[in-house]
C-alpha cells in the first residue's frame, strides 16, 4: 500500500483508508476480522464521525479496541464532529468551542482511546467563529486529546478563513469525489466556456489544496449522486461499466479497484475513503494501490461517465 504525507505534516498515511460509517450492523467478530485484514493490507487509517449510527459506529469500534487493545497503536484514528441532530431528526451545524470540546470527550469515551490522531470538522457551519474554533483546537492539542486537525466539505475560502485563525495546520479536507462525482475537476476542464458543468462550486478547491499542501480525502468513491447507489454494474451507466470492464481486463484488476485507481491517478494525491463492510471486497480494493492508469485511459473513463471534452 502506497502512503501519502498527510497535509505535508510528516504523518504517513495509506492512500486508501477505511470509512466506518456503515459498521453499526456488523457482527463483532466480523468487524474485528475486517479491521485486522485492513491492517494486514496496510490500511491503518480509520475514519469515523460522531453522527455515524448516532454514535453507534464509534461505540462498536471502541468495544473492539477494548477487546483487542493492541490494535489501537497500529492505527491512525480520525473522527469528525460539527453536525448535530435532535430526537425529532432536525439537523444543524455547530463549530462552537463548547460543542467541539464536548464532542471530543464523547468520541474518546466511545472509541476507548486517550487520543484522536485527527479531528475533522464535518460540514461548514455558516455561524463559524474562526477564533472560537482556534481556542478549541489549541486546548485539545495542549491536552494531548487531539494530535492533528482537518475539515470536510469546505470550499477553498472557508478553509483559508479557518486556517487564518487556527495555529495548527489543517491537514485534510474530506470531499465527495469519484468517477461520477467529479465536480472538482469538471469546471477546471471547462474554464472560459459555457459548457455544461463549467460552474465552479468549490472555489478551485483541488488546486487550492495542492498549492497549500492539504490532502483531499475522497469520500463515497463508488456512489453516484448523494447516496443514490453504487454505479458499478448499475444498468443506469452502461457506457461507463463497459469501459471499466475492458480496462479492468487490461490492467488485471477488478472494476471496483479500477474506480479507486482512477481517483488515485490524480496528481493531487488524494486519499480514498472506502466504506465497504465486506472483507473480500476490501482486499480487492487494495489492489488499486499498484495501478497507474495512462492519461488516455483516465480520460477515457471520464468521458465514458458522460463528460465531454472540447
Ligand atoms: N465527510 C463526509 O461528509 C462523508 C460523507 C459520507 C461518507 N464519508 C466517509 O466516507 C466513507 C465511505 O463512504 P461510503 O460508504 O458511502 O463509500 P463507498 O465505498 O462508495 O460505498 C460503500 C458501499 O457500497 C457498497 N457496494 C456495493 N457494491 C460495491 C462495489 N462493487 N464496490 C464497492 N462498494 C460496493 C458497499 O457494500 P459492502 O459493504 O457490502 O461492500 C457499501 O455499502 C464513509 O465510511 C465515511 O467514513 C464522509
Amino acid at each position: 500500500m502506497k502512503t501519502i504525507d498527510l497535509g505535508k505534516s510528516g504523518v504517513m498515511a495509506p492512500e486508501i483508508a477505511l470509512g466506518c460509517m456503515r459498521i453499526a450492523s456488523m457482527e463483532d467478530s466480523a468487524l474485528e476480522k475486517h479491521v485486522r485484514t485492513a491492517l494486514d493490507c496496510g490500511v491503518n487509517f480509520f475514519d469515523h464521525a460522531d453522527v455515524y449510527g448516532a454514535g453507534a459506529c464509534e461505540e462498536k469500534f471502541g468495544q473492539m479496541l477494548e477487546r483487542a487493545p493492541g490494535l489501537r497503536d497500529q492505527m491512525i484514528l480520525q473522527t469528525k464532529c460539527g453536525i448535530r441532530r435532535n430526537s425529532e431528526g432536525a439537523c444543524w451545524y455547530d463549530f462552537s468551542k463548547e460543542h467541539i470540546l464536548q464532542c471530543v470527550d464523547r468520541a474518546l469515551a466511545r472509541l476507548r482511546t486517550d487520543r484522536l490522531d485527527l479531528l475533522v470538522l464535518h460540514r461548514p457551519d455558516a455561524l463559524m467563529e474562526p477564533e472560537e474554533v482556534a481556542e478549541a483546537f489549541s486546548q485539545l492539542e495542549a491536552s494531548g486529546k487531539v494530535l492533528h486537525f482537518g475539515v470536510s466539505n469546505m470550499d477553498s475560502l472557508q478553509l483559508a478563513l479557518l486556517q487564518s485563525a487556527v495555529g495548527q495546520k489543517l491537514l485534510v479536507n474530506q470531499m465527495q469525489f469519484s468517477i461520477l462525482c467529479s465536480g472538482m475537476v469538471d469546471h477546471a476542464l471547462r474554464a472560459n466556456t459555457g459548457a455544461p458543468n463549467a460552474e465552479d462550486r468549490d472555489g478551485e478547491l483541488l488546486d487550492y489544496c495542492r498549492l497549500h499542501g492539504v490532502t483531499v480525502q475522497a469520500w463515497s468513491p463508488f456512489q453516484y449522486g448523494f447516496f443514490q447507489g453504487v454505479f458499478l454494474d448499475n444498468e443506469k451507466f452502461p457506457q461507463l461499466n463497459e469501459k471499466l470492464d475492458s480496462l479492468a481486463e487490461k490492467y488485471g484488476v477488478s472494476k471496483t479497484a479500477l474506480a479507486v485507481a482512477w481517483i488515485l491517478r490524480h496528481p493531487a494525491r488524494m486519499q480514498v475513503i472506502v466504506g465497504t463492510t465486506n472483507t473480500a471486497r476490501l482486499q480487492d480494493i487494495c489492489t488499486a494501490s499498484g495501478v497507474a492508469l495512462s492519461r488516455e485511459d483516465w480520460y477515457g473513463i471520464y468521458q465514458a461517465a458522460g463528460n465531454q471534452l472540447l
